[in-house]
């Protein structure tokens, strides 16, 4: 999967890639996952947007401000996490990304997961979630769903989650969202147990 000659990674970072020419075309940059490399919290989104290509930093938009906001209620920065995508390339107008787009960048995925090695990986929105457990699923109703994944040929903790972005336009998707980020914290063990502030010992 990774051939060196239409790709290559640099530690977490894919430095060069020429597998989707539709991407490659519309692109500004590679947009890599951000966040420690060694985190225990590791969220997925589907594929970078305008801001994204931008600012070469995945969720930089409303959507990011969305899940900034969550992680702060539960006493945790965006530094405390690692945020990627599941396509690192800006799909020209937003569209979806397509299955051969998908399949292309899984390698670079599958080698993020296998060094960072989190404790849990949560899927934010449709496209992530049924990229990653191979299955149709229903976000809204499976939303805080733990599974237990395969990815890569490496066992890895899943949880479901609305994508952010489904908060802006459906208020009533913000409750299911934030008790979801609050569930992450709580199973990759960020809280004191309590749902209250991570790192107590820095006050
Ligand atoms: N920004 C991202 O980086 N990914 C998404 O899925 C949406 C917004």
């Amino acid at each position: 999967m990774d051939d060196a000659s239409d790709g290559q990674m640099d530690g977490l970072c894919v430095t060069d890639c020429t597998r989707c020419p539709e991407l490659v075309e519309a692109r500004s940059r590679i947009v890599n996952g951000a966040g420690p490399d060694d985190a225990e919290l590791v969220f997925l989104g589907e594929a970078p947007g305008a801001n994204e290509d931008e600012k070469g930093e995945p969720f930089v938009g409303r959507s990011g401000s969305v899940l900034d906001d969550a992680l702060r209620d539960v006493g945790l920065a965006r530094s405390d996490v690692r945020i990627t995508n599941c396509v690192r390339c800006r799909p020209p107008e937003n569209r979806d990304p397509k299955v051969a787009e998908l399949e292309n960048c899984a390698g670079w995925l599958e080698r993020e997961l296998e060094l960072v090695d989190p404790e849990l990986l949560v899927t934010l929105g449709k496209v992530p979630s049924e990229h990653v457990l191979d299955r149709s699923v229903a976000v809204t109703s499976e939303a805080g769903d733990v599974v237990d994944a395969r990815i890569g040929g490496r066992a890895q903790r899943v949880l479901v989650c609305v994508h952010p972005a489904a908060t802006l336009y459906d208020r009533s998707q913000e409750e299911t969202f934030t008790d979801t980020i609050a569930r992450a914290a709580d199973l990759a063990n960020l809280t004191d147990g309590e749902g209250g502030q991570a790192n107590l010992g820095d006050f």
